[in-house]
């Protein structure tokens, strides 16, 4: 795999929003490849984030795609919304939808890349039945709601398990689903991380809490770190 196949995805959570379209545009700048953002209802889980106008200010901010994160229930409300605002991607959690199944159609309806989100204690099966209209598998290595949590190590054997998943329908469809992990993903992790079968990478504290406020230019250092071990994998 070379280096590009690996995409990093800060999440936005962490950064500083009172300077979102900077926080945006400085991370790009610096090397990372997707905008991770985190769509948090109080509900589905116990916090709350952003919605579909922050999404639509941050657009012309950046080409980079914007990765949409939805922890929220109902989710099939939100879709075209953020479809309109500027999504790139779309992924949900299956618990908090009545029918995944659609919800994957939608997504794809409204021109987006659609995915499923797994959380710590969620089975894999859910993917099962609904490969063909999958572009992203994220797998939680925190539990969903907060940013800055610790990895959880038996994600690195799940992530195994999707990984022979991914790679058994690659062989039989000719198609790549991509398998993203988000939560507690560091330098002194990343590597490991990638070798358990991850090829996108999301990473709110680790990149937003580097460096001095007033520096343009303070994620370059930890965006090259995260490539550089990613190299190593
Ligand atoms: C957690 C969010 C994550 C979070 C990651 O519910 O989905 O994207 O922001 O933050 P870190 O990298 O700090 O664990
Ligand atoms: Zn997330």
């Amino acid at each position: 795999m070379t280096r590009r196949d690996f995409l990093i995805a800060p999440s936005i959570l962490s950064a500083n929003f009172a300077k979102l379209g900077e926080e945006v545009v400085n991370v790009i700048a610096s090397g990372a490849d997707w905008i991770h953002f985190d769509v948090m209802d109080n509900h589905y889980v116990p916090n709350l984030s952003i919605g579909p106008l922050v999404c639509e200010a941050i657009r012309p901010c950046t080409e980079a795609p914007i990765d949409v994160h939805l922890m929220v229930r109902p989710v099939d409300r939100l879709i075209p919304d953020f479809a309109q605002a500027g999504a790139d991607i779309i992924t949900f959690h299956p618990e908090a939808s009545e029918h995944v199944d659609r919800s994957l159609g939608l997504i794809r309806d409204s021109g987006c890349q659609a995915g499923l989100v797994f959380n710590p204690a969620t089975s894999l099966q859910h993917m099962d039945y609904v490969m063909d209209k999958l572009d992203v598998v994220l797998l939680m290595s925190v539990n969903p709601g907060f940013g800055g949590q610790s990895f959880i190590p038996a994600t690195l054997a799940k992530l195994a398990e999707a990984r022979a998943r991914l790679d058994a329908y690659e062989r039989e469809s000719g198609r790549r689903i991509r398998l993203e992990v988000d939560g507690g993903v560091k330098v002194s992790n990343i590597a490991q991380i990638a070798r358990a079968g991850a090829d996108a990478f999301v990473a709110g504290s680790a990149v937003y809490g580097a460096g001095q406020d007033s520096d343009p230019h303070r994620y370059d250092s930890v965006l090259a770190a995260l490539r550089a071990e990613l190299g190593r994998a």
